[in-house]
């Protein structure tokens, strides 16, 4: 019994005194490891007299017992102490604005164009697509523009070779589609355009929606009131719009529609050159000329066009007064759409 007391004694203060993990499990291999003091005890009970062996195996089973005891204090206050150096070495300011992500941003002249042509396909209009690069033929002999008129001065033309161009306007479409399909038909066309200009209102490269729509007995009035529902959904059901007698080779009548300044409501500005009115799109009813060249009948059907600038469009609703502005990917401009 006084071995088993001795032992205790020894291990407490043994246990107390240990600064570091490590000999604190030495320590336990000592007096609780299958070799260890304790564990060693046990193998002499069996020397003892039958009536004392219960008594001491109960003060080796205590002993054993309170030095588990106080080595898992040991053991729990050293994970303490790990636990708050570490606190103290990663200091973690939980107070600290978080970073946001940047999401990316669809780009003005991409969302005008989707709202222009989801405005026309509720109007029953499909889209339809050509080549940027074209021939004569299709960007302007079959759209009544012959090789010799005067006319084609309004398309400042770049030329690739020879016969082939790159498309001034999205209306050389019009030829391929009505060659392919017969009226009734209605029909959008999205589009990169090109014409040898460049400064503050015009790009070397530049969007348009060209529009057409060819039916039997299709009228002026058709035009100006698809024309005019789809100014109105673009700009607003207030903005009054108005249609101008114009020329282009393949429309007859031809107008362009103007609305409503929308920068000065029409009072007249520096953006409508003190008009009160911005010009929008080109249009008029196509030309049975154009009709002889898909082989349509100008008896049967008629049918109006019209083309749109995306641009200019986007310009006047965001209030953008450099087209340059579009080209450039300054983050700084593209966010704020
Ligand atoms: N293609 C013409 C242009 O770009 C616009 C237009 C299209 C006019 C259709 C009338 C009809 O100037």
């Amino acid at each position: 019994m006084e071995r088993v007391r001795a032992i205790l004694d020894e291990a407490s203060v043994m246990i107390s005194g240990v600064e570091d993990q490590r000999t604190l499990e030495d320590l336990r291999v000592k007096y609780l490891g299958k070799k260890g003091l304790l564990t060693e005890l046990i193998k002499y009970l069996g020397d003892l007299p039958a009536a004392e062996r219960p008594k001491m195996g109960k003060a080796i089973n205590d002993a054993k017992n309170q030095i588990q005891h106080l080595i898992s204090d040991k053991q729990s206050r050293f994970e303490d102490l790990s636990k708050q150096k570490s606190l103290q070495k990663d200091i973690l300011d939980i107070t600290l604005p978080g970073r946001a992500e940047k999401t990316g941003k669809i780009h003005p002249i991409s969302r005008v164009m989707n709202e222009v042509l989801e405005v026309f396909s509720k109007l029953g209009f499909s889209i339809a697509y050509g080549p940027d690069v074209e021939t004569d033929y299709y960007n302007f002999e079959a759209l009544n523009i012959p090789a010799h008129h005067p006319s084609r001065d309004m398309w400042s033309t770049l030329y690739v070779e020879g016969d082939v161009l790159l498309r001034t306007h999205t209306s050389p479409v019009q030829i391929r589609v009505m060659e392919k399909q017969n009226p009734p038909l209605a029909v959008v066309v999205p589009g990169r355009v090109y014409r040898r200009d460049a400064d503050v209102t015009h790009s070397t490269v530049f969007h348009q929606v060209e529009g057409f729509l060819v039916d039997r007995d299709v009228t002026f009035g058709d035009l100006k009131g698809a024309l005019t529902s789809f100014l109105h959904y673009i700009f607003g059901r207030q903005k009054k719009v108005r249609f101008r007698p114009s020329y282009f080779p393949f429309t007859e009548p031809s107008a362009e529609v103007d609305v409503q300044c929308v920068m000065c409501g029409g009072d007249g500005c520096r953006i409508c050159k003190g008009t009160g009115w911005i010009e929008i799109l080109g249009s008029g009813m196509i030309d049975p000329n154009v009709f002889k060249y898909v082989k349509y009948d100008p008896e049967k059907f008629s049918g109006f066009a019209f083309g749109l600038g995306i641009e200019r469009v986007a310009m006047l609703k965001y209030g953008i007064d450099d087209i340059r502005l579009f080209y450039q990917n300054d983050l700084r401009f593209l966010r704020q759409f």
